[in-house]
């Protein structure tokens, strides 16, 4: 098993969410896997599963593909409880765009995780139904125990889940109003940027805040100035991604792309 963390990381100093910059992606994504398989390992008191939150997008994809190696090398991920953090509004989780279909393509399905275990928010219910469906996610949650660890990816306008900046540091899982660029940059996987859905089921700051560990990822250069935000910028709600800054087990992987601002 590769050391964790690496020893190629390098903290940066003086930083109160506690960074590690790596030269290579690679090296952050094969770190968070390895902590995650470890995490799988550990022996527990009841017997109950690792609970593991979830996110889509580019960031995660690299400890998707590290987990599913490990499990072809024997990792039993079969017996994990996941929720990921968030779904459009308006797709059915069988629509391509949907970050169901995103999660079963590149870890769920590989890794063998039952779909009874795979938590996703529902993005195709009836409007008077949202509003239930986000209370039951909770409720899910808090059933399985909560969160052991949230795996995270950093939004250009500092959003974590969805949560948009404005949104309340205690807020729960809800429906969202998503921001132009938040669509734009979201746009590949559907024919425009108009075709993206306008809004999500997201898992709220507070609910992430009770994740017992958090790791949060930034790659490349186009995160640089996101990145300067959260490590230099004020703690506000303008930032969502700011509320972190107090989480009592959070990391923020960087590579030296997305940490050129910080030197
Ligand atoms: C994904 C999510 C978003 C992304 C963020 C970064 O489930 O909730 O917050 O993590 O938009 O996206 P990428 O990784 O594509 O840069």
């Amino acid at each position: 098993m590769r050391p964790y963390p690496p020893h190629a990381a390098r903290e940066l100093p003086g930083a109160d969410l506690k960074t590690l910059v790596v030269s290579d992606a690679s090296e952050a994504t094969a770190a968070v896997a390895a902590e995650i398989a470890a995490l799988i390992d550990a022996p527990r008191p009841r017997g109950e599963s690792a609970t593991l939150g979830l996110a889509t997008g580019d960031t995660p994809l690299g400890v998707y593909a590290e987990l599913v190696r490990r499990s072809r090398e024997g990792l039993d991920l079969t017996c994990v409880t996941t929720f990921n953090l968030d779904e459009y509004v308006g797709l059915a989780g069988d629509h391509p765009s949907s970050f169901a279909a995103f999660m079963r393509r590149n870890l769920f399905e590989p890794a063998g995780i039952d779909d009874a275990r795979a938590h996703i928010p529902k993005g195709n219910l009836a409007e008077a139904d949202l509003e239930d469906h986000c209370a039951e996610y909770e409720r899910a949650i808090a059933a399985a125990g909560g969160i052991d660890l949230q795996l995270l990816g950093l939004g250009r306008n500092g959003h974590i889940a969805f949560n948009e900046p404005g949104t309340d540091f205690d807020s729960r899982t809800h429906v969202q109003l998503l921001t132009d660029g938040t669509r734009t940059a979201n746009a590949r996987g559907f024919s425009s940027c108009e075709a993206v859905p306008t809004r999500a089921v997201t898992m709220g700051l507070g609910t992430i805040r009770e994740a017992r560990r958090v790791r949060l990822l930034a790659f490349g250069s186009h995160k640089a100035a996101v990145v300067e935000r959260l490590l230099r910028g004020p703690v506000e709600t303008a930032f969502p991604a700011s509320c972190l800054r107090d989480h009592p087990d959070a990391i923020l992987w960087i590579d030296e792309a997305a940490g050129e601002r910080m030197r």
